[in-house]
């Protein structure tokens, strides 16, 4: 009886290390690729939209818990009347200087003066450093964050660092580093002259790793006519390192372009090997028992909720994951139980074989595994 429970722990060990090989067999075979992408091109290649689950086991930041985007479940948001109104300086920018529009093979983006500020709204002064967008497809909407569930088709970003750092590279790893103004962006019945300011480069810089310059404008016009209802809450850099310094404000108010100029957005950019840029936004994140508070009283204390029946159906996304946890747990045992009756039957089928040779075989299968590789702080997108 006892060598009986002595072999079922020596096949249960096996069976780990053996699981525990062929995994680390992946995960070299993935640092392969890395090198392969990065060679002769930028530290920004060493991560892709396509899969995010690497961005986990390469950046330990992305496995933190304020993660962004998020989904807004607005039945469940706080409403705090003290949270101070956003009052932003030196947006109204003149034609010159220019401002430079770049494609850096994972957004849009528009860097911006120091003269553009946050003066009231948090605890110090946030200066502006740059914006950018994330989108999808036609057929698949693009915003980064959700609000109950929905996707908008695209979603715009204004950083700002706090004003206590020498700059936005400094600023993006402290806990106090980055505010980001967000806009969803969805399609209106008419062209959006001030998003056109952008959009009519487009043609200019598809190839990826290119600029342009565009004449200044008043950068006010890009967020939402309203920026009196927002939603704040603790997160993070939506892009590798994930940094988890950014205070967020989504603002309720949206964001109208026209069919023609959000196509524009989806279909102009290459990204590497001249594929299209699209798709470039993260799944939402788990909060973790975050709050997010808004600035105005929300539907779910006036009545009804917003409704989105459609994606009802699916549960909210923090759900459905907090599901899945049960889900894989439930999966586990089970396989433990599987594992345990083949490995009894497994005994009785063998009985005549020796232990040595179990001893053996584990043995071959035993592979070192490497250390994950860590963030290269020289290497910050911020996205
Ligand atoms: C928030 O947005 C919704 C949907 O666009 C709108 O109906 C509502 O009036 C907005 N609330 C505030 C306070 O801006
Ligand atoms: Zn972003």
């Amino acid at each position: 009886m006892l060598l009986l429970m002595f072999l079922i722990l020596h096949l249960y060990l096996q069976v780990l290390v053996t699981a525990s090989s062929s995994s680390s067999e992946e995960d070299g075979s993935s640092e392969r690729d890395d090198g392969e992408h990065s060679k002769g091109s930028s530290h920004q290649h060493q991560w892709g939209y396509h899969d995010q689950e690497r961005w986990l086991s390469a950046f330990e930041h992305c496995r933190g818990k304020s993660q962004s985007p998020i989904n807004i479940d607005t039945r469940k948001v706080f409403y705090e009347p003290r949270l101070p109104a956003i009052q932003l300086e030196g947006y109204d920018l003149t034609g010159s200087p220019a401002l430079t529009l770049f494609n850096n093979g994972h957004t849009l983006q528009l860097s911006l003066p120091s003269s553009m500020r946050i003066v009231t709204g948090f605890d110090h002064v946030y200066v502006a450093a740059q914006l950018h967008f994330h989108w999808g497809t036609t057929a698949d909407p693009g915003s980064e964050h959700t609000v109950d569930k929905v996707h908008f088709p695209a979603e715009i970003h204004v950083v700002h660092y706090n004003s206590k750092y020498a700059n936005l590279i400094e600023a993006a790893s402290k806990a106090d580093g980055l505010a980001v103004l967000g806009g969803f962006i969805g399609i209106g019945l008419h062209e959006n002259d001030n998003y056109e300011k952008i959009l009519s480069a487009l043609k200019d810089i598809s190839k990826e790793e290119s600029n342009t310059e565009i004449p200044g404008f008043n950068v006010r016009h890009l967020l939402p006519n309203s920026l009196e209802g927002f939603y704040r809450y603790a997160g993070s850099l939506t892009t590798p390192p994930c940094f988890q310094t950014v205070s967020w404000t989504l603002f309720n108010d949206s964001i109208r372009v026209s069919r023609r100029q959000l196509a524009a957005l989806e279909d102009s950019l290459k990204t590497e090997h001249n594929k299209l840029l699209s798709k470039n936004f993260r799944a939402p994140q788990l909060l973790h028992g975050r709050k997010v508070l808004t600035s105005f009283r929300t539907a779910s204390t006036t009545g009804k909720a917003r409704e989105a029946p459609r994606l009802e159906t699916h549960g909210s996304g923090v759900m459905k994951t907090s599901g899945a946890k049960w889900h894989i747990l439930a999966i586990t045992f089970g396989v433990l139980f599987a594992v345990t009756l083949l490995v009894f039957s497994m005994y009785t089928y063998r009985q005549k074989k020796k232990y040595s040779k179990f001893k053996k075989d584990s043995k071959q299968n035993v592979i070192y595994k490497p250390a994950a590789k860590d963030t290269d702080p020289t290497s910050v997108t911020v996205t």
